[in-house]
C-alpha cells in the first residue's frame, strides 16, 4: 500500500470502529493469556453455557522473541518475509476475559469465513502475522489459520459487545493503531537490543504513562514475548487482572532485567515446498 492509501484506510478504519463503538454498551474490567493450540482448562469450554465476559486484552506479539529459533519459513509465516518481516509489535487477538483470570472461549458463532474479513485482508497480513508454519486448531476440531483460531476461540465471546466476524477484526486493528506500544516503548529509549536489559518496571511504567493502564508482560526467558493491554467492554483503558493461576503476571513470568531481541529477518527462499503445501491446505 502507498503511504496515502494507508491513510484513507487507518481513516476508514477508525469511522467504522466509532460507529460501532458508539452502540456498544458500558461495562467492566480485563486479562488473559493464550497458548495457540493448547487448550485452556480454566475455560469453560464448548457447548457449555458461558456467562458474559468482564473485559477485553489486546495482546501483542514481539516477532524478536517470536522468530527467535525458528527453523521452517513459508510464505505464511511473518518471520520470513526479509525485509518486510515486521519491525513492531504485532497483534496475537483481542480476548474476552473474566476479573476472577478465567475466560470464556469457542463461544456460540459462526466459523471462521475469510470472505468476511477480505476488506480487512492486507492490514490482517500485515500487522496481525502468523509466526509458524503449522496450522492452528479452531474450536470445531479441525484447523485453519491463526485467523480463524483467533476468531472461534475469543471472537465468539464477545457478545453483546462485538456481534461479527468483521467487526471483530476491525476493531482489534483499531485498537492496535491507536494503543501503539512499540511507539512508546522506542520513545522511552526501550529499543530492539540482542545486548541490552531494560528493567521490566520501567517498561511497564512507560506504558502506564501513555496509556493509562498497567499491561501484563510475558516473556520468553528473558525475552518479552507478549505486552497484554486491558479494555472495559466500552474500550477505555484499565488494568489487566494478573493471573495467579497462569504465568502472565509480569512478576511471575519476567525477570526483572528482560531485553527486546532484535528482529531477524529471514528469507523464506529455500522452503518452497511448505509454503506450497501450506497454501493448498488453506
Ligand atoms: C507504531 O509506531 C512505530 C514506531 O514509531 C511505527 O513504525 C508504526 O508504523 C506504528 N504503527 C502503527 C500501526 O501506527
Amino acid at each position: 500500500m502507498t503511504r496515502s492509501s494507508d491513510r484513507a484506510f487507518l481513516l476508514l478504519l477508525l469511522i467504522a470502529a466509532a460507529a460501532v463503538l458508539a452502540t456498544a454498551d458500558s461495562g467492566l474490567p480485563v486479562m488473559e493469556e493464550d497458548l495457540d493450540g493448547i487448550e485452556s482448562v480454566v475455560g469453560g469450554g464448548l457447548g457449555k453455557k458461558q456467562r458474559e465476559f468482564d473485559y477485553f486484552a489486546l495482546s501483542l506479539q514481539w516477532p524478536g522473541t517470536m522468530c527467535n529459533g525458528i527453523k521452517k519459513c513459508c510464505t505464511k509465516n511473518g518471520c520470513c518475509r526479509g525485509a518486510d518481516t515486521p519491525q513492531v509489535f504485532t497483534i496475537h487477538g483481542l480476548w474476552t476475559d473474566y476479573n476472577d483470570g478465567s475466560w470464556p472461549e469457542c463461544c456460540d458463532g459462526p466459523s471462521f469465513d475469510p470472505n468476511e474479513v477480505a476488506p480487512l485482508q492486507s492490514a490482517l497480513d500485515r500487522y496481525w502475522p502468523s509466526y509458524s508454519c503449522s496450522k492452528t486448531s479452531n474450536c470445531h476440531g479441525g484447523k485453519g489459520t491463526f485467523w480463524g483460531h483467533e476468531w472461534e476461540k475469543h471472537g465468539t465471546c464477545a457478545n453483546p459487545v462485538i456481534h461479527d466476524e468483521y467487526n471483530y477484526f476491525l476493531i482489534t486493528l483499531n485498537l492496535y493503531f491507536n494503543y501503539n506500544v512499540t511507539k512508546v516503548l522506542n520513545e522511552e529509549g526501550y529499543v530492539p537490543s540482542n545486548s541490552e536489559r531494560y528493567p521490566l518496571g520501567g517498561i511497564i511504567a512507560a506504558i502506564e504513562n501513555a496509556f493509562h493502564l498497567t499491561p501484563a508482560v510475558e516473556c520468553t526467558k528473558d525475552s518479552i514475548k507478549e505486552i497484554h493491554l486491558c479494555f472495559y467492554k466500552d474500550f477505555k483503558p484499565r488494568d489487566c487482572v494478573l493471573q495467579t493461576n497462569k504465568m502472565v503476571t509480569s512478576s511471575a513470568s519476567c525477570p526483572e532485567y528482560v531485553s527486546l531481541p532484535e528482529i531477524e529477518s529471514l528469507e523464506n527462499g529455500n522452503d518452497v515446498l511448505e509454503s506450497l503445501e501450506l497454501d493448498a491446505a488453506l
